[in-house]
């Protein structure tokens, strides 16, 4: 009997809807069992015997029943419970500011804790109802859905290819994305090699670790130096030479083709983008960008890693800025238009927050790092010149000493323990940006038509 069958059948949908909003924590029959939840566990084709069994049992005084619904025995004092619902509903607020479905849990667990857990359940299914129909309800489960659908790709997962083991990953590159990326492999139990140069203990021992690379025979690279086409290209070819012929040779780019990256190399078939997201041990979407030449077994492998690791892998194709960035360049570009435009920067960053996305974007370009950012400039403009909108701001910035978070200087002070705070000595590095682009009054709109922006 699984948790499920000691529920009513709403409590099951429950359970899973909750799953779904990602609040609640799905939890195995044993793990049922050990809390007293779930009376026992037994394989399916046995349920409906031991289910009688345990029912006569219970009738004939064998056993005693219990009704997980009513059980109260876990619960503390009410004034402690009633603090607990009180912190977590604090919680809530911050990390899921404007969605309705926490808070709606919480009010009808207390519900059941304060009245009794028959009252609780009454109070979900009104809850419940209510919630069902909104539309944070209707895009939660499309994004559900969707989620499991990236896994299901024509050609790939429905060939009948088994995913090779990944044991052992080279992460090229230790800075902001190769060091996350690491750590997130690490925790995943896969034996990470981490290549650096930044340091002169480091160089020294290069050759070592070049020799360890070979040694160790890795499945796969991943490369996460920063974004310059040669400095990749040399890197794969290098690659190329060091690890075995099936080793997966990916690249965590942000904008680069990876045609060009692999360019050097005759091995077109391992070359994958393995772009993930930063803080890359936090994120959940890994992009895996395959070429018209990337192997299935190969994109089948890291999607196979990028599930080991607890991310979501979402193959696309390897087109400029891939799928998530060609998403989201229009966007950022909106906030550098809006801010030349004369709209004060902060107060962008505070409405899109306000509005439930963690980071504003120029708090986002901080957290990224301006390297990133102007790499990913540069393409853009190559592949749509007349699309692209390029602000001179982030080039100043660079130029003013100012790196983002990576120095602690960017739109915003970053100090070790308090929240980051908006500069105002940006204020004059806008100013001189807006006057480099030269607007003129009432030529807004102007700008925006040469943008070709709005026809
Ligand atoms: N910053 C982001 O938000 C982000 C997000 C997704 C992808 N990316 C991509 O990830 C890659 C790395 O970006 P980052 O932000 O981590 O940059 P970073 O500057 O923080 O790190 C790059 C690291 O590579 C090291 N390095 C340089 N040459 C090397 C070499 N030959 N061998 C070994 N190490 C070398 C540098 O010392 C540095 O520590 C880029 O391709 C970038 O486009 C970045
Ligand atoms: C899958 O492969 C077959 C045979 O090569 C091809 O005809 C078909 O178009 C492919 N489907 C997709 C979605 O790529």
């Amino acid at each position: 009997m699984s948790s499920c069958n000691m529920f009513t059948n709403w409590h099951c949908f429950t359970l899973w809807w909750c799953y779904v909003l990602q609040f609640s924590k799905p939890i195995t029959s044993e793990e049922g069992k050990d809390l007293g939840l779930v009376d026992a566990v037994v394989p399916s084709d046995e349920l409906l015997k031991a289910s009688r069994q345990w029912a006569l049992d219970i009738i004939e005084r064998r056993k005693p029943w219990i009704r997980s619904l009513h059980r109260i025995d876990k619960l503390g004092s009410l004034p402690e419970v009633v603090a607990i619902i009180k912190t977590a509903r604090q919680q809530a607020k911050q990390s899921f500011k404007n969605l309705p479905q926490h808070q709606a849990c919480l009010d009808v667990i207390e519900e059941g804790i304060i009245h009794g857990g028959y009252h609780g359940i009454l109070k979900e299914s009104r809850v419940f109802k209510d919630l069902i129909s909104t539309d944070t309800s209707k895009g939660l489960v499309h994004a559900f859905f969707s989620q499991r659908a990236a896994s299901k790709v024509p050609n790939v997962s429905d060939i009948g290819l088994k995913p090779r083991k990944i044991m052992k990953v080279a992460v090229i590159g230790g800075g902001l994305m190769g060091s996350g990326i690491a750590t997130s492999l690490i925790l995943s139990d896969i034996y990470v090699i981490l290549k650096e140069i930044n340091s002169k203990y480091l160089l020294k021992g290069i050759k070592a670790i070049e020799g360890n690379v070979r040694g160790l025979d890795v499945d796969m690279v991943i490369e996460a130096v920063v974004e310059n086409i040669h400095l990749k290209q040399k890197i794969f070819a290098d690659n190329e030479k060091a690890c075995s012929r099936h080793c997966i040779l990916a690249s965590n780019t942000s904008t680069i083709d990876l045609n060009i990256i692999g360019e050097k190399t005759k091995s077109q078939d391992r070359i994958i983008g393995a772009h993930f997201f930063s803080p890359a041990h936090v994120m959940p979407l890994l992009e895996i960008v395959r070429t018209e030449k990337t192997s299935a077994q190969v994109i089948l492998d890291l999607m196979t890693v990028g599930k080991i690791i607890k991310k979501v892998p979402v193959v696309v194709g390897n087109c400029t800025g891939f799928a998530v960035n060609r998403a989201f360049f229009p966007y950022s570009q909106s906030a550098h238009l809006l801010l030349h435009l004369g709209v004060d920067i902060f107060r962008i960053d505070q409405l899109i927050s306000n509005f439930g996305i963690p980071l504003g974007p120029f708090q986002l370009q901080d957290v990224a790092g301006y390297g990133v950012v102007v790499a990913t400039t540069e393409i853009f403009s190559i592949s749509f010149p007349d699309r692209t909108f390029q602000s001179p701001l982030v080039p100043l910035l660079l130029k003013n000493g100012r790196n983002g978070k990576n120095n602690g200087k960017g739109y915003y002070i970053y100090e070790k323990g308090s929240k980051p705070k908006p500069d105002p000595s940006v204020l004059p590095i806008i100013e001189e940006s807006r006057r480099t682009i030269n607007i003129m009054p009432g030529g807004s709109l102007y700008l925006l038509r040469t943008m070709k922006l709005f026809r």
